[in-house]
């Protein structure tokens, strides 16, 4: 299917472009909004672009590699793509393109519980393993039959985000009528769907089924967004605690890594529920607006459990020098989130495919302009920050 871009697109905002430009206004904001005033959505980019880098020269920086280890596993950078839900919505089975795409790129590919795709799909087509990330929900057995899928489906490390015992205040919603299910909701979304024919025959009827792969026996159709949110508020489990974290470190026999800490004594407690890694996360400023940014919560935590576990972060990351500055503070890897949704949603596989490169092509320049030539010389030396 033809179509003409007015410009050629290079970076993650370029995507965020093109994305608005093809998706249902709803969704585009579902995926570009954050809680309440998006205050702490702004502050994790903000606070990256308050970085400084410090340039270095005459260092042979012939040959740089910026090739790592994740959990064990080699990566060629040390960027994993985030579990974003519905991934299915922007671009047809979204989520299959992406882990393909991220089979190209040599990085990890994040399931979420919300994810359109099932984990059989994605064994069935791509024959690349994941990572998945699960919520806690009330009914336990259902959490350990999900996981039990996603295991018997390729899935190595578990993400289990905890930051979201209830969820945000997502105003952007609100005023798109996703949550709402009367007449003039209803026609505000069917407007905004027939301003986007080209994603309603794309996405929107060869994309189908449109159905939450993982969890389809819950809750049935995604479209339905008052459904889904009913379903968030009555399932998801406020009562989650630690102990349920012990619980699941004795079933789950792959890696344990908690999304969602912002705080050192918070981390502290992953380490002794048996976790091997933590994820220093505000969900992309989508839950609780006003905490800190992600990044100027990285050196307390890393102070705190660095060593031990194995420290990401997400939040604001949007292209190759803020890894290099999430590395050179300490982080083990980063996770994106908007930034592959909106190149998914903006160019498909091949957007998400050219992405990536742009983003390892950044982190690789970053380090030849710093004179490091491995992320193992990557550190707290070739950074300026007056937040730490
Ligand atoms: C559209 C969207 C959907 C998301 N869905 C999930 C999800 O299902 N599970 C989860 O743990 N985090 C989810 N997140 C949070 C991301 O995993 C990640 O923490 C966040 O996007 C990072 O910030 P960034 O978007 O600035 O990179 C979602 C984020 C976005 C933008």
């Amino acid at each position: 299917m033809g179509h003409t871009h007015d410009f050629v697109p290079a970076t993650s905002l370029d995507y965020r472009r093109l994305a608005e430009k093809r998706l249902p206004r709803f969704l585009f904001d579902y995926i570009d909004g954050g809680a309440n005033d998006e205050l702490t959505l702004r502050r994790n980019v903000e606070d990256f672009q308050s970085i400084r880098v410090r340039q270095h020269v005459m260092r042979d920086v012939s040959d740089i590699d910026t090739s790592t280890t994740l959990l064990g596993e080699t990566v060629a950078m040390p960027v994993v793509l985030a579990p974003v839900g519905m991934a299915g919505l922007y671009s047809r089975r979204g989520e299959l393109q992406a882990l393909r795409a991220s089979d190209v790129a040599g990085i990890p590919f994040t399931l979420s519980t919300l994810g359109i795709c099932s984990p059989e799909e994605l064994r069935a087509q791509a024959q690349k393993p994941f990572w998945f990330q699960q919520y806690m929900i009330r009914d336990r057995g259902a959490v350990r039959r999900i996981l039990e899928r996603a295991m018997a489906n390729g899935c190595t490390t578990l993400i289990f985000t905890v930051d979201m015992p209830v969820a945000g205040m997502r105003y952007r919603d609100t005023r798109n009528g996703m949550l709402t299910d009367d007449v003039g909701s209803r026609l505000g979304r069917a407007w905004q769907l027939g301003r986007r024919p080209r994603w309603l025959y794309d996405v929107g009827v060869r994309g189908k089924p449109h159905t939450f792969g993982s969890i389809s026996d819950q809750v049935s159709d995604p479209t339905n967004t008052r459904a889904v949110k009913a379903w968030v508020d009555s399932q998801y489990d406020p009562a989650v605690t630690w102990a349920d974290i012990a619980w699941l470190r004795g079933f789950w026999q792959g890696k344990l890594v908690i999304k969602g800490i912002l705080e050192a004594d918070d981390a502290r407690a992953a380490l002794d529920a048996g976790a091997d890694g933590v994820v220093i996360s505000n969900h992309g400023g989508r839950q609780l607006d006003s905490v800190a940014s992600t990044i100027s919560k990285l050196p307390a935590v890393i102070e705190a459990v660095g060593g031990r576990l194995e420290v990401f972060m997400d939040g604001g990351v949007r292209g190759g020098i803020d890894v290099f500055k999430a590395v050179a503070l300490g982080a083990t890897g980063v996770l994106i989130g908007r930034p592959w949704a909106w190149a998914i949603a903006g160019g498909g596989e091949a957007g998400l495919v050219d992405l990536l490169a742009t983003f390892k092509r950044e982190l690789a320049v970053a380090m030849a302009l710093t004179g490091a030539r491995s992320i193992s010389e990557v550190h707290r030396g070739l950074i300026e920050w007056d937040r730490c």
